[in-house]
């Protein structure tokens, strides 16, 4: 089993779209694959149909109130770990508690079911993306190529380098994914040609650009590569699952 957190601190950059059309596509090439949704917004519990605040949820998994299995539900190709509202109270509602930052990787530790586990982050870098990053092997980054991108991506490399030093030093990054990009904007093909110089080897090759199929699809609670297989975006996060399926090869 491999858990890929995905996250980056800034908001709107494609982390939930990236984790339910990856998980989405993954599962259609056969893998078992489940989606965690640790966002309080529940954007990617809404986005798959699914009943976000539903008792039990992620939640109450971190909360230790019931274990793995009760929380699941099934969502087509995939399982689900679904978000709630609540999630928002558990940075204070564990505040002190020892341990409070494993509580992630304790719930998913011993689970075979699944060949890969995709963890929709929120856009901060507190404790819920602290029990993603300690939960994962790896981390995809999402990025729109925009000024102040690379500020952004520093400040989280440092916190991957803090987790690595502190709680999981085995904690790896899968790879920087470029998001709603438009090649006709001078500003995106420079902070894009900058990744390049900086994270040669951290790239995605497969860019995904901006298309409002992506955008339109979760109110269908559909991943676009159901809502609209014949869209860019389907085509390319379907891609981007065999670009990530690759990588797995390789390591
Ligand atoms: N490639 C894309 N093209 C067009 N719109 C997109 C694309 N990716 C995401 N969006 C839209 O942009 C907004 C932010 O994306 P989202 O995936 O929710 O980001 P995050 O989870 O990082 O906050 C959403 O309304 C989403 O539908
Ligand atoms: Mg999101």
């Amino acid at each position: 089993m491999r858990v890929v957190a995905i996250a980056n601190q800034k908001g709107g950059v494609g982390k939930t779209t990236t984790a339910v059309n990856l998980a989405a596509a993954v599962a259609a090439l056969d893998k078992r694959v489940l989606l965690i949704d640790l966002d309080p917004q529940g954007n990617a519990s809404t986005g798959l149909g699914a009943d976000k605040g539903r008792w039990p949820n992620v939640y109450h998994l971190l909360l230790g109130e019931v274990d793995l299995a009760a929380a699941l539900q099934g969502c087509g190709a995939l399982s689900l770990l679904a978000a709630s509202p609540d999630l928002a109270a558990l940075e204070v509602e564990l505040a002190g508690q020892e341990g409070r930052e494993l509580r992630l990787r304790d719930a998913l530790r011993g689970a075979e079911d699944w060949d890969y586990v995709f963890i929709d982050c929120p856009p901060s870098l507190g404790l819920l993306t602290l029990n993603a990053l300690v939960a994962a092997d790896r981390v995809m980054i999402p990025m729109q190529c925009e000024y102040f991108a690379l500020e952004g991506l520093t400040q989280l490399l440092d916190t991957l380098r803090r987790v690595r030093a502190q709680l999981h030093p085995g904690l790896e990054v899968d790879g920087l994914l470029r998001t709603m990009f438009d090649a006709r904007n001078r500003l995106s093909t420079e902070v894009s040609g900058e990744l390049e110089r900086h994270f040669p080897e951290r790239m995605y090759r497969v860019i995904v650009p901006r298309n409002v199929r992506l955008a339109e699809a979760p109110s269908f609670g559909q991943p676009a590569i159901h809502y609209d297989p014949q869209c860019a975006g389907a085509d390319a996060y379907r891609q981007l699952a065999q670009e990530f399926l690759q990588r797995e090869q390789r390591l």
